[in-house]
């Protein structure tokens, strides 16, 4: 007899479920076991699949990411003491644990989950949404953990207003049609004296620019036929580049030139060098920000106590406390 797959999260707390809204009527929605979540008031449905919340009717503009993170579902996990993600959680969201500790967080674009993974680590109630299917797999990595993934738009989100302590989103809004909207719809859901926190590409670097000339064309395909170009041509830019750098006098000039025109990921380990070039070529939308751009919003929105992390752009700021 076929064994019904367990799954992949726990029903929904009473009180997150108390923050779920329809997106049609605004109306607080009720779960029904079979069907997902139901809106009494208007009788829209949202379906679970795969034991996912499904606020939206598809993926969109973001299938190469529901690949991306199909095919490398652990790769940037935290798995050893080096604990990479965190170090960089760090660095772009100058968020510290008692930021987090015992707070309720969205992670909006959460991916595969490997940021979500560092706050419910440092003691979070994490609620990640994703427009792409990557929610099944950072549903699945953060299974056992205080985390619920739902498959959502950060320009629909289904919740109450000012539910959340802490909302960041990192390496996301830049990759959405408006990111300047995407940013300003954040402030709605975070709570008075609540916390946001946005990491974007940096406008400032040049270097990497000719991505984008070839990314016109990639991000056209389809995310295997991508995938399995950039299967060969990753390794061959990449060695190439390292056997110039060898060569006296001219190589490294010449290295820098092959960068420069064929960009791909320089990091040592050849999985996270291709999930990152990868990264870099499929996306529809890729804007890049200046932290000149990033302050207005943030001043547009009446944030306070406004500061930087250590890698661009990364932007922290805190909505008044009612009665400021
Ligand atoms: C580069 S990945 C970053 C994932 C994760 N934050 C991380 O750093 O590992 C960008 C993610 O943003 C998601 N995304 C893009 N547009 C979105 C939207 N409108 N609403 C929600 N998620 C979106 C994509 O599906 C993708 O998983």
């Amino acid at each position: 007899m076929p064994t019904a797959e367990p799954p992949v999260q726990s029903p929904l707390s009473a009180d997150l479920q108390a923050i779920l809204r329809c997106l049609s009527c605004g109306s607080k929605l009720e779960s029904d076991q079979a069907a997902g979540f139901l809106c009494p008031a208007c009788k829209r449905v949202y379906p679970n699949a795969q034991g996912i919340a499904r606020f939206v009717d598809a993926q969109h503009y973001t299938a190469s990411f529901g690949f991306q993170w199909h095919r490398y579902q652990k790769t940037q996990l935290d798995h050893d003491e080096l604990r990479e993600s965190e170090r960089h959680f760090l660095m772009k969201t100058a968020l510290r644990p008692e930021d987090l500790k015992g707070k309720l967080v969205l992670d909006v674009g959460c991916g595969m989950g490997r940021f979500a993974e560092v706050a419910t680590r440092w003691g979070a109630r994490v609620v990640g949404i994703d427009l792409s299917a990557a929610a099944e797999v950072a549903a699945r990595n953060l299974a056992g953990r205080d985390f619920v993934a739902f498959q959502a738009d950060v320009f629909a989100m289904p919740f109450a207003p000012e539910s959340f302590d802490v909302i960041y989103s990192i390496g996301v809004l830049h990759h959405t049609p408006d990111c300047e909207a995407a940013v300003k719809a954040l402030d709605k859901f975070l709570k008075p004296g609540g916390l946001l926190v946005v990491w974007l590409y940096s406008g400032y670097n040049k270097w990497y620019r000719f991505s984008d000339v070839w990314r016109r064309y990639t991000h056209k395909m389809k995310p295997e036929t991508l995938h399995r170009i950039l299967k060969v041509a990753v390794p061959f830019f990449y060695n190439l580049q390292q056997g110039l750098k060898r060569v006296p006098l001219v190589g490294r000039p010449a290295a820098g030139i092959v960068h420069h025109l064929f960009p791909v990921n320089r990091q040592k380990d050849p999985e996270a060098r291709m999930l990152d070039t990868f990264d870099w070529y499929s996306p529809k939308y890729q804007s890049k920000h200046t932290y000149e751009q990033v302050f207005k919003w943030y001043q547009a929105m009446g944030m306070e106590d406004m500061r930087v992390g250590e890698i661009s752009i990364a932007v922290r700021g805190r909505k008044p406390a009612r009665g400021n």
